[in-house]
């Protein structure tokens, strides 16, 4: 393992300790939260399911909502047995930004030494890949919440938009900056500057979403493609987000760069040598995540 981790200077933290943090792990499946519900789904459990569950106030994004959130991704991230985590809301609402109720008399002084709402990027650091099931409002903070996500999937009613220069600001969880390298400059200019909202139809036009299905079908199809990823290798598929998400920090010389090398490390992985054996002896792949 010594040797594994000395290889993968370019993957930091992707070796990460066998068990987690037991207090963290009860977390993980069926714990009781105020504003959230997990669950791991899938015929093996090898899917983290959470569901954002404050339906009163459109899943906005209290400050409880994100201790909350970030506390259910950290489990699910150190759960050996869930290889891919789908992020949901309910069938009106993906999430209605973040609370303005909590913001409206908030400082400028309180919002830098706080740093307020720094935790919700702690979506974006995690090393297992999340599918986000977006049904009904993703506004604001919830908009941006779904661009961290690495791959966003819509039911047809879905609705995306940053309303926040309406509220006399502007998105602060990566809006104008994910939204922009997702949609591009001019749609992005207009949804940031109008607030005006755009469909699940527009927004896979535009890539901000990948599938869109009906309503019903939505949840189980993300748990679906969740389950697809994660029967591959676990520390293959962290290697290879790792890789996806160079591209959006990276000039294209030094991503490459970057590229050649985790592909190069995973040579070093168990992994690949059952997943080149299994393709050569004619049967299915057996991945132990080493
Ligand atoms: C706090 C909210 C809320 C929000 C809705 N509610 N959105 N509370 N923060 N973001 C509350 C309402 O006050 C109301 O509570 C209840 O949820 C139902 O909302 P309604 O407006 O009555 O529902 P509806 O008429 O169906 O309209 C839905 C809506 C609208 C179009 C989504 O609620 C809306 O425009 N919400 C605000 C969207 C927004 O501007 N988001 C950006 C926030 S700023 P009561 O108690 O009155 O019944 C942001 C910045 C992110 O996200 C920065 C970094 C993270």
């Amino acid at each position: 393992m010594a040797a594994l981790r000395s290889l993968l200077p370019c993957v930091p933290g992707l070796l990460r300790p066998r068990h987690g943090c037991a207090a963290l792990r009860t977390f993980a499946a069926g714990a009781k939260f105020e504003y959230i519900i997990t669950e791991k789904k899938g015929k093996a459990h090898n899917v983290g399911l959470i569901q954002l569950n404050r339906p009163k106030a459109l899943n906005a994004l209290c400050k409880g909502l994100i201790t909350e959130l970030s506390q259910a991704l950290q489990a699910f991230e150190e759960d050996r047995a869930v290889g891919a985590i789908v992020l949901t809301g309910g069938e009106k609402v993906f999430a209605a930004g973040a609370d303005i109720k909590e913001m409206q008399a908030l400082t400028f002084q309180e919002c830098s030494f706080t740093q307020f709402l720094r935790q919700l990027d702690q979506l974006s650091q995690v090393k297992k890949p999340i599918i986000a099931a977006v049904n009904g409002y993703a506004f604001g903070g919830g908009c941006e919440l779904a661009l961290m996500c690495d791959i966003v999937y819509a039911g047809e009613k879905a609705q995306f938009a940053q309303p926040e220069i309406l509220l006399g600001t502007i998105p602060g969880a990566g809006g104008t900056q994910r939204l922009t390298r997702a949609v591009g400059k001019s749609l992005a200019m207009e949804m940031v500057l109008t607030g005006d909202r755009i469909s699940a139809q527009d927004a896979k036009q535009a890539g901000l979403v990948s599938k869109v299905f009906p309503v019903e079908t939505l949840l189980e199809e993300a748990i679906r493609c969740a389950e697809k990823i994660a029967s591959n290798s676990k520390l293959i598929t962290a290697m290879a987000k790792e890789a996806v998400n160079a591209a959006f920090e990276m000039t294209l010389t030094e991503g490459n760069k970057l590229e050649r090398k985790i592909f190069y490390s995973t040579f070093a992985t168990e992994d690949q040598k059952e997943g080149m054996a299994a393709f050569v002896e004619k049967r299915k792949a057996s991945f132990q995540d080493q």
